[in-house]
């Protein structure tokens, strides 16, 4: 008889391991490998052997298709992070934390669809009709022909796809969804992995378009989102924080357009809305800069963006100072600190750093290290730079300016919105004059010394 191996498998990266542990080795996460049923041992024998299998026709790579007609849901922030628009066929993971927005947007996202000419499917596994009924009320979209189910069974959910044959099928979400061959809870990684599977094998077959809802999941019962993402075409992510209004869908994997482009939305009685000009809304009420707080000309995706960086810093009373992170990642920031030390001689030893980025963004341009040195230093300083001044630049370990990408968007987009300084690396052309005063800077002592003077230790 053979001996049957348990399979022990992360929920959250789906890496599979050989044994239990406390920790994932591959993702860091903790508590999150599971006991799962051992995958099919696969064909018997070593190799395929004698038997022939079909052979395949071969294309080569002059070909031309035709491009792939664009389905525009009407909502512009959506339809520009997928790239121009859906593309039929391709199959597209929403991921984000609980209630954080994806089935109204979705909703929405159906209902434009559909009021474009386009058929679309709505399924969903968490809730009852009645209730998408509610919220479609709430946000005005009874009018649009979009057709619901409530179905957790993926055979079922494929009949009814295969007969209606939508141009749009949305199923939220794929961990309430479960296959009848793979012998394990709905949410567990084999359930995800084989409905996904065959939902994505679907939409190719069938030129539908199918977009899945995957909560992010904090205990490992429960398999995440990123468990599929190697499965589908496009992989976006909702992402801010649930007390802000602010909502921001992020492409972090697009086959059919850029990764990293954004959408903007705020969270309303109406549903999400979406924002068009996010640079406003993102600085908020500028009138007397603050201590600590500088304004970054960033860039997401292929769009400027300003943001206003927020630091504090404060005596500490623990041994070890506190350095808390909002937005940005915390080893940047001790780089930056480090720098800033050895470079220019300003310590925060004994100094609790705070470090926020407003409206609930999330930075991960290296753009953004200058904007984060100025405001750390005006922060400990208690001196606030003029109000019109954006400040970008990546900042090396020598403290030496790196050049950075797209200086001349940056620098219209301020322009656009009032300001009229800026501090930007010195070894960067610009070729038009943009109207704004450019301050050229060598490296993070020279913007010290221009910015705030000599400063005590
Ligand atoms: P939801 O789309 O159900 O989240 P998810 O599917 O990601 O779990 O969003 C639920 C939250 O959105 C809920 O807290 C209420 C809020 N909301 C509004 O503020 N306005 C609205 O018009 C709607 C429909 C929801
Ligand atoms: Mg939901």
């Amino acid at each position: 008889m053979a001996k049957t191996t348990l399979a022990y498998t992360c929920s959250n990266c789906g890496a599979s391991h050989k044994k239990w542990a406390g920790r994932c080795e591959t993702c860091g996460e903790w508590n999150s490998i599971q006991e799962e049923a051992p995958l099919a041992a696969g064909p018997k024998g070593k190799t395929l052997g004698a038997n022939k299998g079909r052979k395949i026709p071969l294309g080569d790579l002059s070909t031309v298709d035709a491009p792939l007609p664009r389905g525009l849901s009407g909502i512009q922030e959506l339809d520009r992070v997928l790239g121009g628009g859906l593309v039929p066929s391709s199959a597209i993971l929403v991921g984000g934390d609980p209630g954080i927005g994806k089935s109204t947007l979705l909703l929405q996202a159906a209902a434009s669809f559909a009021r474009n000419g386009q058929k679309a499917i709505y399924i969903s596994g968490e809730e009852a009709s009645s209730q998408i009924r509610m919220r479609a009320q709430r946000l005005e979209l009874t009018d649009a022909p979009v057709r619901l189910a409530t179905e957790t069974n993926l055979r079922d959910i494929l009949t009814t796809l295969e007969e209606e044959r939508p141009d749009i099928a949305i199923i939220d979400s794929i961990q309430t969804m479960w296959s009848d061959h793979v012998d394990s809870a709905p949410g567990s990684v084999s359930q995800v992995r084989a409905t996904a599977h065959e939902l994505t094998t679907f939409a190719k077959r069938r030129g539908v378009s199918v977009i899945l809802v995957g909560h992010v999941t904090k205990e490992g019962q429960i398999a995440g989102p990123r468990v599929v993402e190697h499965m589908v075409d496009t992989v976006l992510y909702f992402e801010g924080e649930r007390g802000h209004q602010f909502r921001i869908l992020r492409a972090v994997k697009n086959r059919y357009g850029p990764a990293d482009e954004i959408g903007v939305f705020e969270m309303t009685g109406m549903g999400l809305q979406q924002v068009t000009n996010p640079s406003a809304l993102f600085l908020g009420e500028r009138d007397n800069p603050a201590a600590g707080s500088i304004v970054f000309a960033g860039i997401e995706g292929s769009r400027p963006l300003l943001v206003e960086i927020q630091a504090l810093v404060a005596q500490s009373s623990l041994a070890t100072p506190r350095r808390a992170v909002v937005g940005w990642d915390s080893a940047r920031l001790s780089m930056i600190l480090a720098v800033l030390e050895s470079r220019c001689g300003i310590s925060f030893a004994g100094l609790d750093v705070y470090l926020n980025i407003a409206g609930g963004l999330r930075i991960s341009e290296p753009a953004a290290d200058l904007a984060v040195a100025a405001a750390l230093i005006s922060a400990r300083q208690d001196r606030a730079l003029p109000k019109d001044t954006v400040v970008f630049g990546e900042i090396s370990l020598s403290g030496a300016l790196r050049p950075i990408s797209q200086a001349e968007n940056r620098l219209k987009e301020a322009t656009k919105l009032g300001f009229s300084n800026a501090y930007a690396p010195s070894r960067m052309k610009l070729a038009s004059e943009s109207g704004m005063n450019v301050q050229k800077i060598e490296d993070i002592a020279q913007f010290v010394e221009n910015c705030f003077g000599t400063i005590e230790q």
